[in-house]
């Protein structure tokens, strides 16, 4: 399965902090916004990530992520001219992609929770059409919101409904089969003038061929798109990291448990980061990992 990470966007409701920043690489407490949906795409076992900005920002992607290969991944770049919508993602990547399937994650949305990579290994293990993943929210009418049998198969989808059927808020990740870059071809813009992912997943309704899977009670799912949202996603991985001794979405521990990387590459990765709590979390979790640290 190839990873696809949508980056783009104005960051409007974010200014003036996105006046020369891309909204996705603002920090989020102690790493770059980019390094959350990054590591969804690894815990869900993808190691080859095209990476979709806005030309402005594109570079910048590349100094902090350069090829991947630090993490025992494969990363592309590509741009996006104007925010056409999410459904663009999929034509701009319908190369990247060629015949794999395919896992697509919004630059800005932060998901962590108990088995996550249990849950995402059983939905792509699974994956016939597309894989969705529900969250339930106190503001459906805010979001794509989806009804489900009791086999988590899709029975509707609406598009900020006025009246929800459910408060299950559809989230920025979506696994498709390869037949969605045919699907993504097929679009016509919305009447926003956007290419909307809900119109592809509508089809894979139409079909039965959708699956929404709910990340249930203690999960967080969190967007970072306002100045308050993205203040309380900080707070909430202060919180988590300082409590537990665990970190969200640090990429080189991910890169670790995945196989991806070497304990020994791992601890030269934590060195780097020498004098930060960040950097002593990688360079520990190498060591338990095996890694030999100089004499
Ligand atoms: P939004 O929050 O809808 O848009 P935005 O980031 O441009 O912010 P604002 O509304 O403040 O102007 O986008 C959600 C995520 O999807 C975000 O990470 C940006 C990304 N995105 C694109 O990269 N291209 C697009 O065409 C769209 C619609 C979104």
């Amino acid at each position: 399965m190839k990873g696809i990470i949508l980056a783009g966007g104005s960051g409007t409701r974010l200014r003036p902090l996105t006046g020369t920043l891309s909204k996705q690489i603002l920090p989020v407490y102690d790493k770059p916004m980019i390094y959350y949906p990054l590591s969804v795409l690894m815990l869900a076992g993808v190691r080859e990530i095209l990476l979709i900005s806005s030309r402005d920002h594109s570079e910048m992607f590349r100094t902090l992520l350069g090829d991947g290969s630090r993490l025992g991944l494969r990363i592309e770049y590509a741009e996006q001219d104007r925010p056409n919508g999410i459904a663009e993602a999929l034509i701009i990547g319908e190369d990247f992609v060629g015949d794999d399937q395919v896992a697509l994650v919004l630059g800005d949305n932060i998901f962590h929770g108990p088995r996550f990579s249990a849950l995402l290994g059983d939905a792509y293990r699974e994956l016939d059409g597309c894989a969705l993943f529900g969250y339930r929210v106190s503001d459906p009418q805010r979001y794509a919101v989806g009804e489900t049998d009791r086999a988590g198969r899709l029975l509707s989808l609406e598009e900020k409904p006025a009246k929800p059927k459910s408060n299950l808020a559809v989230t920025g990740l979506y696994m498709y089969g390869n037949d969605v870059l045919k699907i993504a071809r097929t679009l016509a813009p919305s009447a926003r003038g956007e290419l909307e992912i809900t119109d592809v997943n509508k089809v894979y309704l139409a079909q039965g061929r959708a699956r929404l899977t709910e990340l249930g009670r203690g999960f967080a799912w969190l967007d970072m798109g306002t100045h308050d949202s993205l203040l309380t996603a900080g707070q909430y991985v202060q919180l988590v990291e300082q409590r537990q001794g665990e970190w969200i979405a640090c990429v080189e521990e991910v890169a670790l448990n995945r196989g991806f990387i070497t304990a020994d590459q791992c601890y030269r990765l934590g060195v780097e980061m020498a004098g930060t709590a960040y950097g002593s979390y990688v360079q520990e979790i190498a060591g338990r990992g095996g890694a030999l640290s100089p004499a």
